[in-house]
């Protein structure tokens, strides 16, 4: 069953297989190649064909801009019915791009290839390629990102997160003027039930943000200061911290200055623990732009145990909230808690249940609760085995929705089962 279903998995990333890059499903819902998409993509190639799993990260980096940005979508097929398209964004370089990013997940994955692989000495070349742009990436979202020099870096847009509508956004999203007479026209409640994806109101906001950002040429030294939405998230701090932490091992591997980070993640260290609310025992946004305090209780809220805090007594009291999320139901976990009043069981980024999502927090939890790590997995491969490769799924029945064959289900999959076991 295992052995059929690990087939099942490749065979799905190949079907999505373009020339140098995968595409997150093949039903015509993202025809493009994303950014975080891709990272978690090339871990799966990494388990069965080592040259897709770089090709994929070189392919995004190729589309890396200028100044050092990796936009989230890298339009490769101009001939699509995606919208926001390339024209509407009109930016890139060397490859037409969005203009915003997305999670930094990929210096962790590149570690995690690196560390299972024995790289040819040929590669050698182009992996330490890879890392210096990777270096050059993570340099550009503390400088613009942060420009106060916080320690954290705030997301200018939903889509940078990756969980669109999550119920994260929505008092920010509120605080968003709409634009007058806004056209577009929206391509993917044409190819996937409306239901499930997001609202046209949430969509009015994405589009009036996005309009903002390309009328100041997304100029990152400016945007910081005037973006529509300026919000500092736990998910996407806590994947940049543990990713600068890989990072800054993959530099020392390649006797490549480091300074600078390490000094960097010392301080994020320190000053995500600002993000805790003690007496509640969680993690939380906070608004930058409205400066209000975002409590949502958020799957990714939960992302801090991939960070790996020293800190053992907050990754005690989160271990133990995380218990409370919904980790008793047959399928976790929702992305909302599902007794919160934003809840909902089938839209998008307001309750399902994300492979990625189970993924990152089995990681964070495998050196610091090995029990509950393995339950995790354990449930995770079983709602796969039973729904297949879709995109997200009920946390109440297992049922799936979205799009099918979708890249990063099989992905993370592969991972899962393949892993080595820990000890
Ligand atoms: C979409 O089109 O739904 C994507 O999530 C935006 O990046």
């Amino acid at each position: 069953m295992r052995n059929k279903l690990i087939e099942e998995a490749k065979k799905v990333l190949l079907g999505n297989k373009k020339k140098g890059y995968t595409l997150p499903t093949n039903n015509k819902l993202y025809p493009a190649q994303w950014k975080w998409d891709s990272g978690f993509i090339s871990l799966g190639y990494s388990y069965f064909n080592l040259k897709y799993a770089l090709d994929e990260i070189t392919t995004l980096l190729r589309g890396q801009w200028k100044d050092g940005m990796i936009p989230h979508i890298l339009f490769h097929d101009l001939k699509t019915n995606y919208y926001p398209n390339h024209s509407v964004w009109n930016c890139g370089n060397k490859i037409h791009s969005s203009g915003i990013t997305q999670p930094p997940v990929l210096a962790i994955i590149l570690k995690k290839i690196l560390d299972k692989n024995k790289i040819e000495i040929l590669d050698k070349v182009k992996i330490k390629s890879i890392v210096q742009k990777l270096k050059k990436y993570h340099e550009w979202l503390i400088k613009y990102r942060d420009p106060k020099n916080t320690g954290l870096v705030s997301i200018l847009h939903p889509w940078e997160s990756g969980y669109d509508n999550s119920p994260l956004w929505d008092y920010s999203m509120n605080e968003v003027k709409v634009e007058k007479n806004l056209k577009y026209k929206r391509g993917d409640n044409k190819v996937i039930n409306p239901e499930y994806r997001p609202l046209d109101a949430d969509y009015d906001r994405y589009v009036t943000i996005k309009n903002h950002l390309r009328k100041n040429k997304y100029n990152p030294k400016k945007l910081y200061n005037k973006s529509m939405f300026n919000v500092v998230d736990v998910g996407f701090n806590s994947i940049f911290l543990r990713a600068n932490k890989d990072l800054l091992e993959l530099l020392k591997s390649f006797n490549l200055e480091h300074n600078k980070l390490k000094k960097f993640i010392l301080k994020s260290e320190n000053q995500i623990e600002k993000l805790y609310n003690e007496k509640k025992g969680v993690f939380t946004n906070y608004d930058i732009r409205n400066k209000k305090k975002i409590i949502v209780p958020s799957i990714t809220n939960y992302f801090i145990l991939f960070a790996d805090l020293k800190n053992q007594t907050i990754n005690k009291k989160i271990i133990k909230n995380l218990k409370n999320h919904n980790h008793t139901k047959k399928y976790i976990f929702s992305s909302i808690k599902p007794n919160h009043k934003k809840f909902e069981e089938k839209r998008y980024w307001r309750g399902p249940v994300w492979i990625n999502c189970n993924w990152i927090i089995y990681q964070g939890l495998k050196n610091k609760d090995k029990n509950f790590a393995n339950k995790i997995k354990e449930k995770t491969i079983n709602l796969i085995k039973k729904n297949g490769f879709f995109e997200y799924y009920s946390f109440k029945t297992g049922k799936a929705f979205g799009a099918s064959n979708f890249s990063w289900t099989a992905s993370l999959f592969l991972d899962l089962v393949m892993e080595k076991k820990y000890n």
